[in-house]
């Protein structure tokens, strides 16, 4: 799989920064710095290649979009969806918050059209709206899904957060080994788990476990059965000095001081973490994406 070019990724993360400056701060659902983020992301799709589509829906009466983005090609009934939400709170550009997961399934999209990718499946990139008031844009999808269509999505992987400044390596707990939280996902979701978790053994790096707390984009998701996992970096929640001896960074600190607040900008980014996420991501993409199913 390749490395994904941490530059790169940041580069997008400067040009979010950019669009909440000039919008009043904010790439908040309802607000202009949404669409003028949306806008942004399906410019890179469209000259890479890919086949994008705005949807748009209405949530506490301003109008909501997700980009989806198809890569040509794949089974189209077996279909690898990667997404992160796009959308900021207003208190701020939500740079780690979720610019981070953004650009880095945006970098590693980029990079699939660079390689002229050939995957078995198909793989299909989502940018949610709304999240922030409530999973509205991923719910509005997944609702609005065909029976048919829901049917041919076989794993959805979920980044919200993976530039945390005080980071944690956390993998959604697809099967509940810890036997601790929310119970485990939809069956496949292990896999997707011990894929991701594949890819932070290779480098050297523990992971722990985190449920499916209803808390991100996945949750639409695993409500009708469709196998999720991905990958975060910790919110508001305080490191233990157990986990910064696992990790590093500060005990009895936040994993994201800045969390909803106007200083999540692009000085809140641990480039490590999210250079490691970044290539966590291209490794599910290429190990899940071109695997030959079973006969
Ligand atoms: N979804 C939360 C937010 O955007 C953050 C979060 C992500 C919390 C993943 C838990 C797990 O504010
Ligand atoms: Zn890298
Ligand atoms: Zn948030
Ligand atoms: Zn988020
Ligand atoms: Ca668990």
């Amino acid at each position: 799989a390749p490395d994904i070019p941490l530059a790169n990724v940041k580069a997008h993360l400067s040009q979010l920064q950019s669009i909440a400056a000039a919008n009043g701060g904010n790439r908040a659902h309802g607000r202009p710095g949404y669409l003028a983020s949306a806008n942004y992301v399906r410019g890179q799709l469209d000259a890479a290649g890919f086949s994008t589509v705005l949807q748009s829906f209405t949530y506490n009466g301003a109008t909501g979009y997700n980009l989806i983005a198809d890569w040509p090609g794949g089974d189209p009934n077996d279909i690898l969806m990667v997404g992160a939400h796009l959308d900021s709170v207003t208190a701020g550009p939500g740079i780690n918050d979720n610019g981070s997961g953004s650009a880095a399934i945006l970098e590693t999209a980029l990079e699939v059209a660079r390689q002229s990718l050939q995957p078995v499946k198909h793989l299909r990139f989502a940018w949610w709206g709304a999240e922030e008031q409530g999973l509205r844009g991923s719910q509005f999808y997944v609702n609005n899904l065909p029976a048919a269509e829901r049917a041919r999505i076989k794993g959805y992987l979920n980044f919200d957060m993976v530039g945390s400044p005080n980071a944690g390596y956390f993998i959604y707990d697809g099967d509940n080994s810890d036997g601790t939280g929310s119970g485990p996902g939809p069956a496949g979701s292990a896999a997707l788990e011990r894929t991701l978790q594949d890819y932070f053994t290779s480098i050297g790096v523990p992971t722990r476990g985190t449920d499916f707390d209803g808390r991100s984009d996945y949750g639409p998701f695993i409500a009708v059965g469709i196998p999720a996992g991905g990958t975060f970096t910790g919110a508001e929640g305080t490191k233990s000095s157990a986990q910064a001896g696992l990790w590093g960074g500060t005990a009895g600190q936040a994993f994201d001081v800045c969390y909803h607040r106007s200083c999540d900008t692009t000085a809140n980014v641990n480039d490590t973490a999210l250079d490691r996420n970044a290539d966590a991501i291209a490794y599910a993409v290429w190990t899940i994406g071109t695997a030959v199913p079973p006969a």
